[in-house]
């Protein structure tokens, strides 16, 4: 299964695909890295010898434009499944629209609760005794695809926004690797999800 993944940060999701498809047996393997700016996490593409592109969302006018040329570099490696981890950009409908049900991304909360691009911080002021991570199928609504997996992880009274979601990333890791492997053999199948949660046709 050939997977394009998509990262603003520091890529440590993206790491652990990497690490994974260092297994001859792991049945996928990641052909390019994306970055909508100079995201710290490229340096794991680079020392695993993974070609990379930079789309800077700073360089467009527009949103779509910026969608249009995400889409034309995505075409490129023409993966199987695009990879959304630490992406701090909602995909425009031009990629979504393009590429669905083949979109997959990883969230750092137990949705549908705490959705969008402060989940960890979300759950904290909400008071939460426990939130998680999630595995979604991304449409063009704000983390409300398909739930592909997901796993609670509990919160603990001192926990900071960054001692949580250092205790969510490794479960996010871990069930990012799994959907990965299940996509792959077919566990999983992306375009049953997607129709099955679509809601009736009127
Ligand atoms: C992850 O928790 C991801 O779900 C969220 O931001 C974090 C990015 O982490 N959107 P990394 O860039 O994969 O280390």
């Amino acid at each position: 299964l050939s997977l394009v993944v998509l990262i603003s940060g520091g890529g440590s999701n993206l790491r652990a695909l990497l690490e994974a498809s260092r297994d001859a047996d792991f049945p996928a393997r990641v052909i390019a890295v994306g970055a909508d700016r100079e995201a710290d996490g490229l340096a794991h593409a680079e020392e695993f010898g993974i070609p990379s592109f930079t789309v800077p969302y700073s360089s467009f006018d527009s949103r779509a434009e910026w969608g249009a040329a995400l889409l034309e570099q995505i075409r490129v490696w023409n993966p199987d499944v695009l990879v959304l981890s630490g992406l701090m950009r909602l995909l425009p409908p031009v990629v979504v629209d393009a590429l669905s049900p083949r979109i997959i991304n990883t969230h750092p909360a137990y949705l549908p609760e705490f959705p969008g691009a402060h989940g960890v911080r979300d759950a904290l002021a909400a008071g939460a005794s426990q939130t998680g991570a999630s595995i979604i199928v991304v449409d063009n609504g704000v983390d409300a695809g398909p739930i592909i997996s997901q796993e609670r992880v509990p919160v603990l009274p001192e926990d900071t926004e960054h001692s949580l979601h250092e205790r969510i990333k490794p479960v996010e890791r871990r069930l990012l690797v799994q959907a990965v492997r299940d996509l792959a053999t077919g566990t999983i199948d992306l375009e049953a999800l997607s129709t099955a949660s679509r809601p009736p046709a009127e």
